[in-house]
């Protein structure tokens, strides 16, 4: 089964019994989502040998931070974005007080999977646990950061940090977590692959900043030029199209680069750097 798929049929059990939160959690978390999060912890996991079981809880956290992260993104206070994932965005679905409460139960319950996993050892779901809340503070941060430099000028170090924060933390994090899970990965390893998970997380974000000036609403299934109407600091608005993407091209090599150093076999790691490399949306 590939990763996408088991990730989707532990997500749909987890959400099978919010309460009155039910609908907009399913709504938002069920509705599409390219999975690159849950993929890249299980492909860590699947790297260095480990039970797969063992990733699903982490899988799930992490996709759940990323929905509730999405939903809140949306809000007329924040991106003010009406459409994710070719339908109407949660606050549009089920109005802003719904939708904010939506993010905050996907939050919380990402730290319950994990804190509730059992197959974990004790010390591991800790850990597990400090890395999630770790890079889900720092994602509000890249947020905060994001929302407060908008129509402002900035230079091209501050932005880096802003999408290291607000998109890298959290994609680093979903491979530290196939780290954590996986008893073969040593200390070396873990050093490489906090250098792989920084640069394809800053190439995730300048990508996504390219695509939303070139890719049209029905292939990226939200508003194009969301950016430029917000007036946001982007790498194409600061650097153009064509060093935006000599940028993160040179990222995903960088990082192909640090996969050299493993201990392990990395041709999965590479097939899956290459889908990202190659995203289209
Ligand atoms: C969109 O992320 C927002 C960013 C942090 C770049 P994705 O493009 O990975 O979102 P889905 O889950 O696949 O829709
Ligand atoms: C979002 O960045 C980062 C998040 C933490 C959600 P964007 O605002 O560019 O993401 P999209 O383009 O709306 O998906
Ligand atoms: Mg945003
Ligand atoms: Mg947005
Ligand atoms: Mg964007």
């Amino acid at each position: 089964m590939n990763h996408a798929k088991r990730v989707n049929q532990h997500l749909d059990k987890v959400l099978s019994n919010q309460g009155s939160l039910t609908e907009a959690m399913r709504y938002s978390v069920l509705s599409g989502g390219k999975r690159f999060r849950a993929t890249l912890t299980y492909t860590v996991a699947q790297t260095f040998d480990a039970n797969l079981d063992l990733a699903d809880g982490c899988a799930c956290a992490v996709e759940l931070i990323h929905a509730y992260s999405l939903i809140h993104d949306d809000l007329p206070a924040m991106d003010d974005d009406d459409i994710r994932h070719n339908q109407p965005a949660c606050h549009k679905q089920f109005g802003e007080a719904q939708a904010i409460l939506a993010g905050d139960g996907l939050q919380a319950l990402a730290f319950e999977v994990l804190a509730s996993d059992t197959q974990l050892s004790a010390q591991t779901r800790i850990n597990t646990l400090q890395a999630l809340t770790h890079a889900s503070f720092e994602m509000a941060q890249g947020q905060s950061i994001d929302l407060g430099v908008a129509s402002k000028i900035i230079d091209v170090d501050t932005l880096r940090d802003v999408h290291q924060k607000k998109t890298g933390a959290l994609l680093g994090c979903a491979v530290k977590l196939g780290a954590l899970v996986s008893e073969s990965c040593n200390e070396q390893d873990i050093l490489a692959l906090e250098r792989f998970a920084k640069n394809i997380g800053l190439a995730y974000q300048i990508q996504d900043d390219v695509l939303d000036v070139l890719t049209p609403e029905e292939i990226l299934g939200k508003k194009q030029n969301s950016d430029a109407d917000k007036n946001k600091p982007t790498y194409p608005a600061l650097l153009g199209l064509e060093r935006s993407k000599s940028e993160f091209e040179r990222l995903y090599q960088q990082a192909f680069n640090d996969l050299d150093v493993l201990s392990v076999d990395t041709t999965q790691l590479r097939g899956l750097t290459l889908r990202l490399q190659g995203r289209k949306f």
